[in-house]
């Protein structure tokens, strides 16, 4: 009998294959980045290819959010049913068939039915892979492994730059957009042999697999962890999306649609999207410009690496509340660099200096934290479809900042835009400093029942009376 084999295998071996599995699930976040920061170079040729006006440009450049956003709703849902394993297969193959679709596609309406596909993907990978990475790890390193997704986005973005920038002078944007098909088929290859999370497993009866998955992926407590899972099973009622708005998962739910929110409205994708734009208006030249972006995707990838190293040792509040502090700051004065004479010539790097750190205190908290802790603080039963609803929140935000970011730049000026960034961030630190709770170092399972232990408690109760976040 495997589980047998299993329990005989040395501990370092098993926390190999728990390292192997979070890593491959990760290029989830991978495709997620890639496929979302594609897009701003590809977009160049396309134009050339295909006549387009305004409102069709804006459908073919927002077609992937729109479908993420709906990916995301789906993908919650079928992440309870199928299992979590299962759609990170399904995804990978909607990927290709997106990527296909778009670097063959004839005409816009098959460009934008292959962005909308390709949107799906993204959906279901922005939930499954901080999903199912969240429960395969063990506690203490939940935290890092977790935001391993969040540092193949910015992989994802960065190379995507990279594929931009190599195709550029051929203007191949077909080769740019179905690039994504590569990944897509190292996620599917690598997932075949992956096994389905212990914790779906449990919830449907299948005990003696979620046995051997943990046995697989500890060092030991294995029993503990098991009963756990089961006490937290016993009290499951309901998966609905009405079943959220019970009295006890309210704090939660509040805690995941306001960081969902927030991580967008604060301005990250403006940079991401339109950082050539931004500098190329202070008078850059169009490859300084795109140097000075792969600059700002090398910090956002190097920021989270420090975020990993620190996340399960300083905690996710602690992260969370210096860098969204940092973004306060360096967007203060980054509207100041545009909005004071004086800069002139120096302007474009003063610039790049101020938005590279705005990136990097967005990378050290708001990046990879709200991933981490949706895939934290939702009870198991409704795991999926809370993450589903809080990420539809967070796409449907995305799409309102890249839509309405050149609008609000031509209107009241690219200063007065990073102002706005900056006095929504800091409503994001109140926010974050009276309701966020800490799960740094405590199961899903203790999680869950300080959830349901602070019903009807004062607002501070909401912070989760846990001992970790009384010593941060
Ligand atoms: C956000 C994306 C963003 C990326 C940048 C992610 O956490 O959800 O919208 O583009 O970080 O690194």
């Amino acid at each position: 009998m495997s589980t047998t084999d299993i329990a005989g295998d040395a501990g370092a071996g098993r926390n190999t294959f728990v390292y192997v599995t979070a890593a491959l699930a990760a290029l989830n976040g991978l495709l997620f980045g890639f496929d979302t920061g594609i897009i701003s170079g590809a977009f160049l040729y396309i134009k050339q290819t295909f006549a387009m006006s305004p409102l069709v440009r804006g459908i073919v450049v927002s077609g992937a959010m729109a479908g993420a956003a709906a990916g995301a709703a789906l993908g919650g849902k079928l992440a309870d049913r199928i299992g979590r394993r299962r759609l990170i297969l399904l995804g990978a193959v909607v990927f290709f068939i997106g990527s296909f679709t778009m670097a063959v596609a004839p005409n816009v309406p098959v460009l934008v039915l292959g962005r909308l596909i390709d949107g799906v993907a993204i959906g279901f990978a922005s939930i499954v892979g901080p999903l199912y990475i969240s429960e395969i790890a063990p506690p203490k390193i939940r935290g890092a492994l977790t935001s391993l997704n969040q540092l193949m986005v910015t992989v994802g973005i960065l190379a995507s730059y990279f594929v931009n920038y190599a195709f550029a002078d051929a203007g191949a944007w077909r080769w740019m957009l179905g690039a994504g098909m590569v990944p897509a088929v190292v996620l599917a290859v690598g997932m075949v042999k992956m096994p389905e999370s212990p914790r779906w497993l449990f919830e449907h009866g299948r005990r003696d697999e979620a046995r051997e998955v943990l046995e697989r992926t500890r060092q030991g407590g294995v029993e503990e962890e098991l009963s756990e899972i089961e006490a937290t099973v016993e009290k499951q009622s309901g998966t609905g999306l009405r079943d959220l708005l019970q009295p006890w998962l309210r704090p939660a739910l509040v805690v995941g649609l306001g960081l969902a929110v927030f991580q967008q409205v604060t301005g990250i994708n403006a940079v991401m999207y339109y950082a050539p734009t931004v500098l190329e208006s202070t008078g850059f030249g169009s490859t300084t410009s795109i140097l000075a972006t792969v600059g700002i995707g090398v910090i956002n990838v190097v920021m989270t690496v420090v975020a990993i190293a620190l996340i399960d040792r300083v905690g996710r509040r602690a992260l969370l509340l210096v860098g969204v502090g940092g973004m306060v700051v360096t967007l203060g004065v980054l509207g100041g660099v545009f909005y004071l004479p004086g800069f002139s010539g120096a302007l474009g790097w003063f610039a790049t200096g101020s938005l590279m750190l705005y990136v990097a205190f967005f990378a050290i908290g708001l990046g990879p934290v709200f991933w981490l802790l949706i895939s934290e603080i939702y009870p198991l039963s409704a795991r999926g479809t809370a993450m589903g609803a809080v990420t539809v929140a967070n796409w449907g935000a995305n799409l309102v900042v890249s839509l309405t970011f050149p609008i609000l730049t031509a209107n009241v000026g690219t200063a007065a835009t990073f102002w706005l960034f900056g006095g929504l961030s800091a409503v994001a630190l109140v926010f974050t400093y009276a309701v966020v709770p800490e799960t740094k170092g405590r199961s899903l399972e203790e999680i869950e029942s300080d959830l349901r232990e602070n019903v009807g408690t004062a607002a501070e109760g909401t912070r989760g009376e846990s001992p970790d976040a009384a010593d941060d």
